[in-house]
């Protein structure tokens, strides 16, 4: 019976998020975005391009898998111990930090909460416990190695993140190099081939690839496939001086919006021909030697 109460307000919430969302995603479109340097609102941190200080995390801080949230606890936007982290602040945070839209904010936190069977209204949570195995965390993620082969998710896989990054075929208007989407693409497939050869407990899902084509889209939305911006976030897990979204509309970065981003990385997922050129590569070396 709790159950049921609880799936259908589950349900209706669902419903009137999407909603809002799509309603937010219509508002952008008609109203004039942040002027440059203004996207974080005055008085929280990154306002006008100034970050605060970046702490490297200290034994015993707690660290999830999202880089994201890292660096908001590296620079101290997030308690920096990552610990009794409210929902509700969460929801706040990654709002002011990243521009997202409040419907986003708000699916978020809430979709961490329920799988953690807490409230999202009262209850805390430590940035580790983020990290809950095939809940948002999956296998074949482009900056870590998978759970079963290196438990602690909380540290970047620094040979993953320099895979990655060298991945970069396009350019920024200054001439640095940009993670375009099919590139993007390219380094998912190359992932779940070898994580589907390297880890014997291998899985993967339709609902965990588009998770990861979501989580990963928000480096070529709100950093704009930016390089340079990149590199400390995914190394060290810290933002690069003067950074600030990329994404400036005035209500933020709506899941509707986010789609037009994600699909297209997803659909551009081929393992298959990945597989094929590695064949290729193992065949040639060889008739080679
Ligand atoms: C509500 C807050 C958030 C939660 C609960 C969350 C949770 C997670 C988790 C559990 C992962 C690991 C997924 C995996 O196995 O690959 C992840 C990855 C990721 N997150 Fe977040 N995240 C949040 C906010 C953000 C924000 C605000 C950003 C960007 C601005 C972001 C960007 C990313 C990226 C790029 C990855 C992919 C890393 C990889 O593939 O290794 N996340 N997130
Ligand atoms: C914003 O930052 C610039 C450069 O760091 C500085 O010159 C300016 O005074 C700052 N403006 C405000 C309102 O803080
Ligand atoms: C967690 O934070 C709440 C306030 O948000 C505080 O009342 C509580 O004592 C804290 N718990 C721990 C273990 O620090
Ligand atoms: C949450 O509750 C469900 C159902 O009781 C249980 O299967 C699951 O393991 C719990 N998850 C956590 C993180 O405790
Ligand atoms: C990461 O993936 C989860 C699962 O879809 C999603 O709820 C969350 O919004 C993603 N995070 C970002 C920043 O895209
Ligand atoms: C994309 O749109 C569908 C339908 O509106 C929605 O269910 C889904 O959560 C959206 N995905 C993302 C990543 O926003």
């Amino acid at each position: 019976m709790g159950g049921i109460v609880h799936n259908t307000a589950g349900f209706f919430i669902k419903i009137f998020v999407f909603q809002w969302d799509f309603a937010l995603f219509l508002l952008n479109s008609v109203t004039p975005s942040h002027k440059e340097g203004q996207v974080v609102p005055k008085g929280c941190p990154g306002h006008n391009l100034s970050w605060p200080e970046y702490v490297p995390p200290k034994d015993g801080d707690s660290r999830s898998a999202c880089p994201m949230l890292n660096a908001m606890a590296n620079h101290g936007i997030l308690p920096h111990d990552g610990k009794n982290i409210t929902f509700k602040e969460l929801n706040q945070r990654i709002r002011e930090t990243f521009n997202f839209a409040p419907s986003f904010c708000f699916f978020v936190p809430k979709f961490a909460a329920d799988f953690l069977n807490r409230s999202y209204w009262k209850d805390t949570f430590d940035l580790e416990e983020i990290s809950l195995h095939n809940a948002i965390e999956h296998d074949a993620s482009l900056t870590r190695q998978d759970a079963a082969l290196v438990p602690d998710q909380g540290k970047p896989d620094l040979k993953l993140v320099h895979d990655l990054l060298a991945e970069a075929t396009g350019k920024m208007p200054d001439g640095s190099a940009r993670l375009t989407i099919p590139d993007l693409s390219r380094a998912l497939s190359k992932r779940r081939v070898d994580a589907r050869k390297t880890n014997k407990d291998y899985s993967e899902s339709f609902f965990h690839n588009m998770f990861g084509s979501s989580n990963s889209s928000t480096m070529l939305t709100l950093f704009g496939g930016a390089i340079d911006d990149l590199t400390p976030m995914l190394t060290e897990e810290r933002f690069s001086e003067h950074w600030e979204p990329r994404v400036r509309s005035k209500f933020g970065l709506t899941m509707a919006k986010f789609n037009f981003t994600v699909l297209p990385v997803e659909r551009g997922v081929d393992t298959k021909k990945i597989e094929k050129e590695q064949a290729a590569t193992a065949a040639a070396t060889e008739t080679a030697s």
